[in-house]
């Protein structure tokens, strides 16, 4: 084989630099840096390549970091191993590094890198006892721009071990949703296809809302929350904006896209002449097919009035799961509870007395409760004298005490009447699909 030289890289060298990456995973290696990066660095740092007349049969690219250089790729076709090619290309990058007067130019290469003689050449020495961490970020860069505009977000990633109880639902939406949607690769061998819309129905204050989130948060994908009443006011009208708020949806990667009340848009058609609600029911209606073309996303619409939805809207085909959520049982109940008592205090109180007097109250009102309880012990202890320190292990400790607790809980109305809880009964005999 003839003889080779290194030079600067030129753009031309990219179809190169894309041969020498495949070369490396055709060996099973799997570099460190994406290849994005390593041609960001072609482009903009520094880079050289070593040629056989027009064939780039070797590279190096390195990036200057304040004080430390970091040598970002470093490769050499097969055939052209061991003659020192490896070792002329760390010098030739370097010394273009150099100007930035760094004082430390680092390597962080695979295991099975091969090119260690090339590194000890010059001068490299092998760091023991580290340990290299990555984690991928789960939006692109280029994203977040879109997902500003749609008042999109990245929620915290712990929303979903977050929710108290609710152990039936959680699970059904782990199985369901959760499950296919995070594995698609696994889906489709089992001939999966992972779901893109579902309906979330139950009372109010049940955790649809925080079901929603919770969801988005476990999969690590942006939450979108459309709001009808603020796109109402857009010149294209109510329709139009919706229809340009599902467009912009489309850019994103993925994305959980969440409609609250959607019975406000989607409710039955009905009366002449028509009202002007259906215009925009229709409209979403068209959107709910296209959106399901799309994969990494999922639209949860949720409501607390399913009864009043068009029933085109509910037809099988729109919507791959209609999940009611409804109120806690006792078990959920504990776990809430657990979840708003103070943790130094929980060990003194009677929880099961708690669970039992708030039988039928949803989880916001247990919440409502606790924290009402909280507030009012707080008042006792400051205020007024009477404030009983419960035992927790015969150790006093100050906070709410059970009385507390039962005493909010006995004012507190629960916001799922029974008859509201019956028709729910209903509507999960007549609508649910799980
Ligand atoms: N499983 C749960 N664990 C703890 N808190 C919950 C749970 N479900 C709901 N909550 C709380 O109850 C309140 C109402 O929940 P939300 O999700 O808004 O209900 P919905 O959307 O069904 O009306 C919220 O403050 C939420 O944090
Ligand atoms: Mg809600």
């Amino acid at each position: 084989m003839g003889t080779w030289t290194v030079r600067d890289f030129h753009s031309q060298d990219v179809e190169g630099i894309l041969a020498l990456w495949q070369s490396l995973r055709d060996a099973g290696v799997e570099p460190v840096y994406d290849l994005s990066e390593v041609l960001a660095s072609c482009e903009k740092d520094h880079a050289v390549v070593a040629v056989q007349g027009d064939h780039v049969v070797g590279a190096a690219v390195g990036r200057a970091a304040h004080d430390q250089g970091w040598i970002v790729f470093l490769a050499t076709l097969p055939g052209f191993r061991g003659r020192g090619i490896g070792t002329l290309l760390l010098a030739a990058v370097e010394n273009r590094m150099a100007a930035h007067g760094l004082n430390k130019l680092s390597a962080l290469m695979p295991e099975s890198e091969t090119r260690v003689e090339a590194f000890s050449n010059r001068g490299f020495v092998v760091k023991k006892n580290l340990r290299y961490f990555e984690r991928r970020i789960p939006v692109q860069r280029a994203e977040l721009g879109a997902l500003e505009d749609l008042g999109g977000r990245i929620l915290p990633r712990d929303l979903w071990d977050r929710v108290a109880g609710m152990a039936a639902e959680k699970e059904l939406l782990e199985r369901r949703l959760v499950m296919p949607l995070a594995e698609p690769g696994l889906a489709e061998e089992f001939g999966v296809v992972p779901p893109r819309a579902v309906v979330l129905f139950g009372p109010p204050g049940t955790g649809k809302t925080t079901f929603a989130k919770a969801i988005a948060s476990r999969l690590e994908w942006p939450f979108v929350e459309v709001f009808p009443s603020r796109l109402a006011g857009e010149p294209g009208g109510l329709a139009g904006a919706l229809r340009q708020t599902f467009l912009e949806i489309a850019e994103l990667e993925h994305a959980v896209v969440f409609i609250d009340e959607v019975e406000e848009i989607a409710s039955q058609r009905s009366g002449e002449p028509p009202s002007p609600m259906q215009g925009v029911t229709n409209e979403l209606l068209k959107i709910i097919p296209a959106f399901r073309d799309q994969p990494g996303r999922l639209l949860v619409c949720a409501t607390n009035f399913i009864r009043s939805l068009d029933s085109a809207f509910l037809r099988h085909g729109r919507f791959d799961y209609v999940i009611p959520i409804g109120l806690p049982d006792e078990e959920a109940r504990t776990a809430m509870w657990h979840r708003f008592i103070p943790a130094h205090v929980v060990a003194g109180i009677d929880v099961a007395a708690l669970v039992d007097a708030s039988g039928g109250f949803s989880p916001a009102d247990i919440e409502f409760a606790a924290r009402s309880a909280s507030q009012r012990a707080l008042e006792k202890a400051m205020f007024d004298d009477g404030a009983s320190p419960s035992s927790a292990d015969g150790v006093a400790v100050r906070g709410p005490v059970t009385a507390d607790y039962l005493e909010t809980i006995a004012e507190t109305r629960a916001t799922v009447s029974d008859a509201v809880a019956a028709d729910f009964l209903e509507d999960i005999g007549a609508l649910a699909r799980t």
